[in-house]
């Protein structure tokens, strides 16, 4: 009975189920049908990880600006807009724009020495700690060394913008590499979210252990079972992008449908997610449950031999000295008003603080909206032409 319920509904998939062409294309692909060549690099990292990092090529080496993707999330995020895209649109505007991925993702699951899917335990070892102290490092110098610059600048989104409070925080000599730094929904607290954020932080040890008792170590993984389901349930013609665009991503990401039409949304599962460590989501539910930030937290015994504290130090901002633009949300259920504002007081050099007009515009409009045309991109450029 049962097989015959999932037959029908893989049929059903298979009529009704469509991933549009940029849903399936992937970096080096999107940028040539938008216009663009692009370069793949391997960054290898002090601790083994090795990153992919794409370059469009074309521009004049002297203003680079290097792009970070947020959790779950690649290096495609930002060109799923086509032309419109903050990726082409900085490129088509002279900036030599370099878009770096995080260990674990789809195009990083690569280390010297360890293999993602039989040294799991040590592989997906890391959570954004590590994403500051060694990824960011390792692209950054990889980019001024190629661009034979002194500083770059940078923007990132969500999860791309706590790794690089940790970077400034943790390896202060990085602040001088960088000219600014553009935050879009910035997160190093996490406690003014949306409801169903902190339920979801709350069932987190419930869904991990599930995760665990799978073997899974690194979770929603590109073309994994959890994403294949997901992809199924959220591309069906009638009620996908009701369910999992409107209600799921509006309750995690703040509702703005206007700005996630059904046809985009469909691009976006094609890419998104693509894969990260459990420890990672762990990570940042211990930031949301200790209202700190702060790395790590393995519990008082090991906390004792790897931080010789009990409770792993608070990342100290104050170190952060890089020029810092915050850009925040008011209908952003993940980066809440009141958080970036705590985190403002607490940076030492923040050159410009804006809250987004739209009311509406949520923790995803800054690189999928529709009019991102609009309200981002120009947006970046004067704040480049005036900080970078
Ligand atoms: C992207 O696709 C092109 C064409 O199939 C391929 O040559 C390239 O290696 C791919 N890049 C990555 C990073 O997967
Ligand atoms: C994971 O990393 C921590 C901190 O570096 C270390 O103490 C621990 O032993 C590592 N665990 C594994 C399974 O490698
Ligand atoms: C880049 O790195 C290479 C190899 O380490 C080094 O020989 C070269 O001088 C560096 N270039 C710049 C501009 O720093
Ligand atoms: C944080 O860094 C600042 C600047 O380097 C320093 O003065 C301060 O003592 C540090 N705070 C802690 C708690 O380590």
């Amino acid at each position: 009975m049962l097989a015959i319920f999932f037959l029908c509904l893989i049929v059903l998939s298979a009529v009704t189920a469509s991933i549009p062409e940029d849903g399936r294309l992937n970096f080096t692909q999107l940028a040539w049908k938008y216009g663009h060549r692009s370069e793949e690099f391997d960054v290898t990292t002090e601790d083994g990880y090795i990153l992919k990092l794409f370059h469009i090529t074309g521009n004049e080496p002297t203003k680079p600006v290097f792009l970070m993707h947020g959790i779950l999330d690649s290096a495609d995020t930002y060109l799923l807009r086509g032309k419109k895209s903050i990726a082409v649109n900085l490129a088509e505007a002279g900036y030599d724009v370099w878009v770096g991925n995080v260990r674990g993702n789809k195009y990083s699951r690569r280390h010297v020495k360890l293999n993602p899917d039989k040294n799991k335990k040590k592989f997906w070892n890391f959570s954004l700690n590590e994403m500051g102290m060694y990824d960011l490092p390792a692209s950054i110098d990889f980019i001024l060394n190629k661009t034979g610059q002194k500083k770059l600048a940078a923007i990132g989104h969500s999860q791309g913008t706590s790794s690089f409070y940790v970077l400034g925080s943790t390896r202060p000599e990085y602040n001088k590499k960088i000219s600014v730094f553009i935050s879009l929904a910035p997160i190093a607290y996490l406690n003014d979210v949306g409801p169903v954020v902190a339920g979801m932080m709350k069932m987190w040890p419930l869904i991990s252990g599930f995760f665990e008792r799978l073997g899974y170590e690194g979770v929603l993984e590109d073309h994994s079972a959890a994403n294949q389901l997901m992809q199924f349930i959220c591309s069906q013609k009638e009620l996908g992008y009701d369910v999992c665009g409107k209600l799921g991503l509006g309750a995690i990401a703040g509702e703005d449908s206007e700005e996630l039409e059904r046809e985009f949304f469909d691009v976006v599962l094609g890419h998104y997610p693509a894969g990260t460590s459990r420890k990672a989501f762990a990570h940042f539910t211990q930031i949301h449950n200790n209202a700190r930030f702060a790395p790590y937290d393995y519990g008082i015994v090991k906390n004792l031999f790897v931080y010789k504290s009990a409770a792993p130090p608070a990342y100290n901002l104050s170190k952060a000295t890089m020029p810092i633009v915050l850009l925040a949300a008011t209908n952003d259920m993940l980066s809440g008003i009141r958080d970036v504002q705590r985190l403002k007081r607490e940076l030492p050099n923040v050159v410009h603080y804006h809250v987004m007009e739209r009311k509406e515009f949520n923790h995803v409009d800054y690189i999928w909206g529709k009019n991102i045309d609009v309200y981002m991109t120009p947006l970046l450029r004067d704040l480049l032409r005036k900080f970078a």
